[in-house]
């Protein structure tokens, strides 16, 4: 029996700054974001979206595909918690009409944690083969304002139901894993924005992957040739294309810079438009992979590198399945990302300042959001959330 992805699907905002925008009031090179970083457009999240509407918006149509029954688990991995104690998938599960029975678990390591809900997840349906998982990824990754990483924000969540005989993508078991105490990237409870040595942290993300690998190595009899396509976390695309080439080199692959790039391009597509989602991107990669490759990926081998910050890293691998094509939400997704709406830059910063309420006073949220659910106030310290 095999157990993987079986149904995936995505969500981002429908607000975006163009990063040439960015570029002119910084006085910038636009080519600096566009090519020197790889991104185009970053999405804001709307005043009335949060980590759990974005959630619930990327997993209703695989909901609506497949019904609630059989989904006896869901794993939120996030780290943009909006709560110490209270999993924000508690409200998904009521935003979802989720069965009672279902239960619920929030999951934090940077932006590896949808990559261990998943190997949870493969490892519940083994128990159980009879039985789904449902494992959303959601995150607005925020950094201060004129800081390095600021052209690095979006935000997105992605939404993956993971079953036996799945219909896009078997996991292998083989993993291999790497985990160092470090100081790259990290978001203390008292902050909003995410503090990040950004040089540092590219370095660290590289050893990681080299570290990751080697592991993954040993234990699979998998080696760089028998792989056609690769998903790397996603930062920013630039960071894939340097892991691709170091990954490469290290295996003395013999691949030219061309194939190389062939082996990553079409993951990039989205992120490059979204931005940075942290525990959503690498699978929002997987999904732009799968909905615009022109090839048929059917039996190809995909390799998955993992990466949250602190650090934890996995290199896992898959097979893509035959007839995977059918089950796809392509044209949902790409309606979804031509309809957004580019903000100027003050909009931006209104987007960005937008009131995070802290004392427990009454407060009612503007509908801005073309997302379903929506955040619609915050007061005695609870969060309200509807279904449009
Ligand atoms: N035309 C073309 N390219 C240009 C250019 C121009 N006019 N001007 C500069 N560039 C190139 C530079 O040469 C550089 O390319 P290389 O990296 O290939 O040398 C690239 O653009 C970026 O320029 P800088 O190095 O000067 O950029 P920076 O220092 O201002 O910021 C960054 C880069 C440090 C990565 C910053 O974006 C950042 O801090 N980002 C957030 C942290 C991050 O994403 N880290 C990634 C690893 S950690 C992780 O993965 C977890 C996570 O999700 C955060």
């Amino acid at each position: 029996m095999s157990v993987g992805i079986d149904e995936i699907s995505f969500y981002t905002s429908n607000y975006y700054l163009d990063l040439r925008t960015l570029a002119e009031v910084q006085n910038t090179d636009t080519e600096k974001y566009y090519q020197g970083i790889g991104q185009e457009k970053m999405s804001m999240a709307a005043p009335d979206e949060d980590v759990v509407t974005m959630a619930a918006n990327a997993a209703l149509p695989l909901i609506e595909r497949v019904g609630t029954d059989s989904i006896t688990t869901l794993m939120f991995a996030t780290e943009t918690g909006i709560d110490q104690s209270k999993s924000a998938g508690v409200y998904v599960h009521r935003l979802l009409n989720l069965h009672e029975n279902c239960r619920v678990v929030e999951l934090k390591q940077a932006c590896y944690s949808a990559t261990a809900s998943i190997q949870m997840a493969c490892a519940l349906v083994a128990r159980q083969p009879d039985k789904k998982v449902l494992v959303i990824a959601s995150d607005i990754a925020r950094y201060d304002l004129d800081s390095p990483g600021e052209a690095t924000q979006g935000c997105g969540a992605v939404a993956m139901l993971i079953a036996a005989d799945p219909r896009l993508v078997e996991i292998d078991p083989e993993v291999g894993n790497y985990t160092e105490d470090v100081m790259d990237f990290w978001r203390p409870n008292y902050r909003t924005n995410a503090l990040v040595d950004g040089k540092y942290s590219t370095k660290i993300y590289l050893k990681s992957l080299k570290k990751a690998w080697q592991h993954f190595y040993e234990a699979s009899s998998l080696a760089f040739n028998d792989f056609s396509h690769f998903c790397y976390h996603l930062p920013f695309s630039r960071m894939a294309q340097k892991a691709h080439q170091t990954l490469a080199k290290f295996n003395k692959s013999g691949l030219a810079v061309e194939q190389l790039e062939q082996q990553i391009q079409d993951t990039l597509h989205y992120n490059k438009t979204i931005g940075n989602s942290y525990t959503a991107s690498m699978y929002i990669g997987l999904t732009s992979l799968l909905e615009n490759c022109t090839e048929n990926l059917a039996n190809s081998r995909i390799g998955f590198f993992s990466y949250g910050s602190g650090c934890v890293a996995e290199f896992f691998s898959g097979r893509v399945v035959a007839g995977y094509e059918q089950f796809l939400h392509r044209d949902k997704h790409q309606q979804m990302l031509a309809a957004r709406q580019e903000v100027s830059y003050d909009e931006y910063l209104d987007l960005y300042r937008y009131p995070d309420p802290r004392d427990g006073s009454e407060n009612t949220i503007e509908a801005k959001t073309s997302g379903r659910f929506r955040l619609t106030e915050i007061s005695n310290h609870k969060r309200e959330y509807a279904a449009i």
